[in-house]
């Protein structure tokens, strides 16, 4: 079969990486949203939500900035080029999208007047106060952006599966090719 250029080993472990951490803050931010309010088990996971969602946002931006000085394979040119400019779109949709959510959190539990704990330790409060409009404000960005990402991470998985078992042009392989990056 056709040898097609792949993402580096960096990439592929830094996407994997990330792909694991936003699908598990998809799974545990509608989660907490059912425990009880005010209570010590809901502020015990919203912890453990922020302190994943902070880690995710340092992970983003190592990637990012490590994509910027290391630009990924060009696209196949047997795809139509419908599907190439959907795809940039769709990544960097999501891209815009890892970047807002951590910083939407972030800025939104800075205007209670918890203070906010990664792994327990308590961050310095850089800019907010108690403001209840305000934290409704972040909350609201937080919620339409997770709407949002989430749509374009379920077209994304969507296009990766078509382009495994439909089209079997290797483009999965790309970010798969554990064996042999080029
Ligand atoms: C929330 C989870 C995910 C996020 C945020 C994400 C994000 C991205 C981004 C931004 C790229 C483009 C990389 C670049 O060129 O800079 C990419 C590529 C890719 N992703 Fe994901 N991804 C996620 C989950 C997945 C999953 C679950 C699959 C597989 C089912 C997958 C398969 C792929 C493949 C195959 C590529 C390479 C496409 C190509 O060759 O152009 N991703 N992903
Ligand atoms: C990639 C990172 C993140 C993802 C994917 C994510 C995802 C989610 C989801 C799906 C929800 C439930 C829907 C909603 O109520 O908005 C949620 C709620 C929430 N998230 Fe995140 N989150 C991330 C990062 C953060 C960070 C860094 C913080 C704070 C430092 C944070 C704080 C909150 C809070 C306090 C809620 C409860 C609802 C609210 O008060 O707005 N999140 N998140």
């Amino acid at each position: 079969m056709k040898q097609v250029a792949s993402y580096t080993h960096t990439a592929m472990g830094l996407h994997w990486l990330l792909a694991f951490g936003v699908l598990e803050q998809f799974c545990l931010g509608w989660w907490m949203r059912s425990l009880p309010d005010k209570t010590g088990e809901q502020a015990w996971w919203f912890n453990l939500h922020k302190s994943f969602g902070l880690t995710i946002f340092m992970l983003a931006l190592v990637l990012l900035v490590w994509r910027l000085r290391h630009p990924p394979p060009p696209l196949l040119e047997t795809m139509p080029l419908w599907q190439r400019w959907s795809a940039k779109a769709c990544h960097n949709g999501m891209y815009l999208c890892v970047m807002v959510m951590p910083i939407s959190g972030y800025m939104g539990s800075s205007f209670t007047r918890f203070p906010i704990r990664y792994f327990g330790m308590p961050l310095p409060n850089f800019w907010g106060w108690e403001s209840p409009e305000l934290k409704a404000l972040c909350s609201l960005l937080h919620l339409c952006t997770v709407i949002v990402f989430m749509v374009l991470v379920a077209i994304h998985i969507g296009a990766a599966l078509m382009h495994l078992f439909v089209n079997r042009d290797r483009v999965f392989q790309r970010m798969w090719n554990w064996r042999r990056p080029v």
